[in-house]
């Protein structure tokens, strides 16, 4: 890495203030307790201020008690909470403890929910003034403040005790043109949206307007919160590119409570840093503008094999790595999934694949040589097999997701150069995540193609996409009846073996790269996995841009100055600069 004069000097007179000066506002301190800090009057100033749309929050659990229940269907369907429960988390393991781990408030038991990791207050925002009079609310009293849409964070950056909530589902909006004007230039077919849209209302909402773009596979995913910050994979990533590379502009509420335009020619820097830079650290999206292309065909073939050991699940899964090159001539991608319903169950592979403009006999055609080889495994079977071919926008159409689950994740990019040069260690990481009691390894094949081609693109998602194949997630749950020390023990199941499993695979002795979004709250070295050498750029343009850390998330930019629930900040002395920055001096 060159030395960067801006950045060495920036840093220079960091130290140099760290030195000579006492601790400045945000230096060093904690934020106020806003529970403790913040008097009766000034709620209510504030909820005139948002026409009174501020709200109480507490968590789903605690909700669905005062109203005399939710039924299994309303507490399960992310639809429902995020339409009626301000404080509900899909993974609701967060809404009890900023780590996921010591459930208090449980679905059957609410006694202990006053402990909860929920906001105070919600902002329940209908217009940007709401957004601007919330984020200057926060910064005058300083107090936390968290940013949600629809609340699926996987790794709970959505929610947080004793702060105020801005929540944006209501900004539901989307307008198609033909000819969107960025800064007087005319880039083309594109669509804005609001972050309360989710991405099944606007795969259908793309349908209806002849166009497809790069949308994620959910129901209530908002496109335009936290997921284009993270990146963004779709079923269309390998012919389009990521969301962040089709991202044209934003409007950003800034931590000074400014409405700014973000685009290659306006606020340029944080534009780059926006799209890929890590959800909830640079401000509050309320609309996003991406790229659109005129609709097409595509073909989905879901097939579910059966195995009858974790020996053979791996020999599947080492015969699926070997045919992984098959979908690349149509950029087609696909979801394969291995799952154990329980510790002691069979796995189950359910194949995804996503045929892009690609007919039902063509597709049949694609997935023959894996198929025959597959069943020729000895206790392979095929249990399910269904094909549907239909405008690309309904294939992976959900009406919703599934929520109010306990459930930590982990994840990996694993680099194309993997499934060349290393395929034969695939089956076997495969076994040990099995016999570790892995219940679901998420494989998605939605890297390479239009991503790894899209290397040019100035922004800062991480530089690992460029080169990786698939995107590799651990989806670790547990019942509200486990223990803590049982919570305990899948909380770390990633980082202290699953990870090892996957780096034995990659050959990788490394922090490696992984997907923000979809990864585990507890990373060694989160700066290097999730932002690689973005990261100082990163940081000098978050310092620029909200100085005081009013958007701070778990593991997002910045976070590294903040204890672990982002209530205070360390002192700005030389000890805690990041080797990041000495290595820019
Ligand atoms: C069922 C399911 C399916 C998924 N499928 C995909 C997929 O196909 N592809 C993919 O790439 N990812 C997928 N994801 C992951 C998804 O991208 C992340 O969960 C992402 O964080 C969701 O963003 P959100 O705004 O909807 O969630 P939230 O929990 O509301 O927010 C997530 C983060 O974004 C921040 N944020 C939210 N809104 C704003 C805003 N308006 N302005 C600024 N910051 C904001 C929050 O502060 C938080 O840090 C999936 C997740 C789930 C649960
Ligand atoms: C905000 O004002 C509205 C309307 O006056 C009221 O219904 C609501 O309870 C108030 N919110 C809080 C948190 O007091
Ligand atoms: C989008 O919707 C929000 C909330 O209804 C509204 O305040 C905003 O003006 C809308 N934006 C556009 C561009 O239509
Ligand atoms: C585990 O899952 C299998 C397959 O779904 C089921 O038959 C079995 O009853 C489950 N066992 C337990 C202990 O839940
Ligand atoms: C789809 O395939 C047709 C026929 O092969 C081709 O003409 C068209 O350009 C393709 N469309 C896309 C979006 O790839
Ligand atoms: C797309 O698929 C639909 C079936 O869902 C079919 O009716 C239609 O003719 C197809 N369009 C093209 C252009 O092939
Ligand atoms: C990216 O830019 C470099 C330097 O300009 C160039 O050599 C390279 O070919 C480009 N790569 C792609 C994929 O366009
Ligand atoms: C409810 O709580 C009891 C113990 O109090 C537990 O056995 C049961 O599994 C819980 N049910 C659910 C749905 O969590």
């Amino acid at each position: 890495m060159g030395v960067d004069p801006f950045n060495a000097l920036h840093v220079a007179s960091l130290l140099f203030a760290a030195l000579l000066l006492s601790p400045v506002a945000g230096a060093g301190a904690c934020r106020k307790p806003a529970a403790a800090s913040v008097s009766k009057s000034q709620w209510s100033s504030l909820n005139s201020t948002v026409n009174g749309r501020l709200v109480s929050v507490v968590p789903s659990a605690f909700w669905c008690q005062q109203r005399g229940g939710c039924t299994d269907a309303e507490w399960s369907s992310a639809r429902f909470r995020l339409s009626n429960i301000p404080g509900a988390m899909d993974s609701y393991n967060y809404e009890q403890a900023y780590d996921g781990v010591g459930v208090v408030c449980l679905r059957n038991n609410t006694a202990n929910c006053a402990k909860s990791n929920v906001p105070l207050y919600s902002v329940e925002a209908q217009t940007v003034a709401d957004v601007q009079a919330a984020v200057k609310f926060a910064a005058a009293h300083g107090i936390r403040l968290v940013v949600k849409s629809s609340g699926h964070d996987f790794l709970g950056r959505s929610t947080a005790a004793d702060s105020l909530m801005i929540r944006m589902k209501n900004f539901r909006n989307a307008t198609f043109v033909n000819n969107f004007e960025c800064g007087s230039i005319d880039v083309g077919s594109a669509v804005t949206v609001g972050p309360g849209l989710g991405s099944g209302d606007l795969y259908q909402l793309a349908k209806a307007a002849g166009k497809v773009l790069v949308v994620g596979s959910a129901s209530t995913v908002a496109v335009a919160g936290g997921y284009v910050q993270g990146g963004g994979h779709s079923i269309l990533s390998r012919k389009f590119g990521l969301a962040a590379d089709n991202a044209i502009q934003f409007q950003v509420v800034d931590a000074s409570g400014h409405l700014l335009t973000v685009n290659r020619q306006s606020n340029s820097d944080l534009f780059w840093a926006i799209r890929g830079g890590g959800a909830g650290s640079w401000g509050v999206i309320v609309s996003a503008t991406f790229r659109t292309y005129e609709t097409f065909n595509s073909t989905i073939f879901v097939q579910t094999y059966g195995t009858t050991s974790h020996q053979v699940a791996a020999d599947l899964m080492q015969l699926h790595a070997s045919h992984i090159f098959d979908y690349e001539a149509s950029r087609s991608s696909q979801y394969f999934f291995l799952q154990k319903a329980n510790l002691t169950a069979i796995p189950i592979l359910t194949l995804y694949t996503i045929a892009i403009n690609q007919t039902t006999p063509q597709t049949t055609a694609l997935l023959a040589p894996f198929q025959r080889k597959a069943l020729a495994i000895s206790g392979v079977t095929l249990t399910s097999n269904v094909q549907v071919t239909s405008d690309t926008n309904d294939l992976v159409f959900f009406a919703d997701d599934i929520s109010g689950i306990d459930l930590i994740t982990g994840s990996r990019l694993i680099p194309k150069e993997t499934y060349q040069h290393r395929v034969s260690k695939i089956g076997p990481a495969y076994k040990t995540l099995l016999d570790l009691g892995t219940l679901n390894i998420l494989g998605h094949l939605v890297a390479g193609g239009q991503v790894a081609a899209n290397p040019n693109i100035s922004s800062a998602v991480h530089p690992g996409w460029r080169t990786a194949l698939v995107h590799l997630l651990m989806e670790n749950p547990w019942t509200d009846g486990a223990t803590i020390d049982e919570q305990n023990h899948i909380a770390t199941l990633w980082t202290d073996k699953q990870l090892a499993a996957i780096q034995e695979m990659t050959g990788d002795d490394g922090p490696g790269a992984a997907y923000s979004n979809e990864a585990a709250q507890v990373e060694k070295h989160p700066e290097e996995t999730f932002f690689g050498h973005n990261y100082p750029k990163l940081k000098s343009i978050k310092e620029k841009y909200d100085p005081k850390g009013l958007f701070i998330v778990r593991n997002g930019v910045g976070s590294d100055e903040w204890n672990a629930q982002g209530t205070c900040r360390f002192p700005r002395t030389s000890a805690v600069l990041s080797s990041h920055d000495f290595m820019l001096l």
